[in-house]
């Protein structure tokens, strides 16, 4: 038997002990990242008790642990909330201007009772203190009202908080001149996609690829998301720094696989950088997935865009960010003409102490032989020799991409289902993939970002080879390349 060893992540960020979800705080503050989390500490690692755990990096890959940085306290437990510069010194609470004035605006959550706090930290974002007399700052006397992400609206010259009144499917827009006061300005909602909770806002103004900018609001559901559980949507649409106006346009999913929730955008990044890392999680079965005493995994970064999608509307497209310096390719397959199906890839060696990219560009034509209804197929399929398979593919006729983890045997549970797919937009005659697999995780890009894709996997051993083979069609391949992903653990 298998320890869980090849869970544990190589890449991407999880908590060497204890349980995580959302991230918080994520912010530039010049010269490092600081990604804070919610966590949970105990050998049990299951949500509870909640303080902000901490780590840094320069490069959003190389994490070093750092200590807790905000601590459950007599007034309740630090869940989740954002991390800004108080560059000016609008508070007041600092000796004066200065880069280093970093500010964390939170939800503090006691006994049903949820409103936003301020702390600040003088020593470069460690240890955070509550400053006396000035909080909660913002209290509607509610219990459902959490997860402020605050930024500052040049235009308006104030800062911004969106924050969700949970229960009742409205983000509320609050300004403030000085992060102490808040003033109600507008509220959106209930919009889209409702479920029970609506978590963990976003407000964002994004590049469009080929020119201009829009404003993006994100809207984490929990649960009731298609998927089941938790999941994320957007709305694209004008801010003009009061209120939020969406564009008429349907219903827009962040991710079609199952574990990709709470995501937060990096604050203190140009709009060309643009950044956001979500938790791959779902709330329905994410306490009780194998654990050697830790549970959760961020995403890996992900830059963010707009792109003009053939709906008419704007799509958002999601980039891995700074993969290449990591990036050793291990084969690249030799496929001369075709693959057709009666000549799999078989017995792609795949190493099991790092994690693996799986670059792909190709085209599939459906054989004249195919079974009625059902037309050409290509599957990836990542197996080990106790016949578990995890299986990737693209349907011709369905032009519907999917990933299956049902022949996965190291966790089982009556919400952890076993396929996701969605069928791509018109734009497919050559499909392009990016897939990469990290213990316990899988993201798949599509399209360039335009469509993404993320599961948690628990083979009970681990992955080692990969084998690629058609279905009643004809592959060409204008791309295929394996690369091994160098560890960034610390
Ligand atoms: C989202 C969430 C937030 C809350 C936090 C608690 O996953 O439920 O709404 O602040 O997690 O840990």
């Amino acid at each position: 038997r298998h320890g869980l060893g090849h869970l544990r992540p190589k890449l991407h960020f999880s908590p060497s002990a204890g349980f995580m979800n959302d991230p918080n705080g994520l912010l530039h503050d010049g010269e490092r990242y600081h990604l804070y989390y919610q966590f949970a500490p105990g050998p049990l690692a299951v949500h509870g008790h909640i303080c902000w755990g901490h780590a840094l990096a320069e490069d959003l890959y190389h994490w070093h642990d750092a200590p807790t940085a905000i601590r459950e306290t007599a007034d309740g437990q630090a869940f989740s909330g954002c991390a800004l510069i108080d560059h000016r010194n609008d508070s007041g609470l600092f000796a004066g201007p200065g880069p280093q004035n970093i500010v964390a605006i939170y939800t503090r959550h006691r006994d049903g009772r949820q409103n936003q706090w301020l702390a600040i930290s003088q020593d470069g974002g460690l240890d955070f203190e509550e400053p006396a007399g000035i909080n909660p700052v913002l209290d509607i006397g509610s219990d459902s009202f959490r997860d402020p992400k605050v930024f500052f609206h040049a235009p308006s010259g104030r800062w911004i908080m969106v924050v969700a009144l949970a229960r009742a499917h409205r983000i509320g827009f609050y300004g403030s001149g000085d992060l102490l006061h808040w003033q109600a300005l507008s509220e959106f909602g209930p919009e889209g996609m409702l479920g029970i909770d609506y978590e963990c806002p976003n407000l964002v103004e994004l590049d469009i690829e080929g020119g201009g900018r829009r404003w993006v609001l994100i809207i984490s559901i929990n649960p009731g998301a298609p998927q089941g559980g938790s999941g994320s949507q957007y709305f694209v649409g004008d801010f003009d720094g009061e209120r939020f106006v969406p564009d008429p346009q349907g219903l827009r999913l962040l991710d079609a696989g199952k574990d990709h929730y709470a995501i937060q955008v990096v604050e203190g990044l140009p709009s060309d950088q643009a950044t956001g890392i979500g938790w791959l999680g779902n709330w329905q079965y994410c306490q009780e997935v194998p654990s050697e005493g830790w549970r959760g995994v961020m995403t890996l970064p992900r830059g963010l865009g707009l792109r003009r999608d053939w709906m008419g509307g704007l799509s958002l497209v999601q980039h891995v960010r700074g993969l290449e310096p990591l990036r050793v390719p291990i084969a690249r397959p030799r496929i001369d003409s075709s693959l057709m199906p009666d000549q799999p890839l078989t017995d792609l060696d795949l190493p099991v102490d790092a994690a693996v990219e799986l670059l792909l560009r190709f085209h599939l034509e459906s054989l004249p032989t195919a079974p009625p209804g059902r037309g050409g197929r290509l599957v990836l399929c990542f197996g080990n020799a106790q016949g578990e398979r995890l299986e990737i593919g693209y349907d011709a006729a369905s032009h519907q991409l999917w990933t299956d983890r049902g022949e996965l045997r190291g966790f089982s549970h009556p919400f952890f289902s076993q396929r996701s797919a969605i069928a791509l937009g018109p734009d497919r005659r050559e499909v392009r993939l990016q897939l990469i697999i990290d213990g316990c995780s899988l993201e798949m890009l599509a399209q360039d970002g335009e469509y993404s894709m993320s599961s948690m996997i628990y083979p009970a051993a681990p992955l080692d080879r990969l084998a690629i083979y058609v279905e009643a069609g004809q592959a060409g391949f204008g791309q295929l390349e394996l690369n091994r992903l160098q560890s960034t653990l610390t």
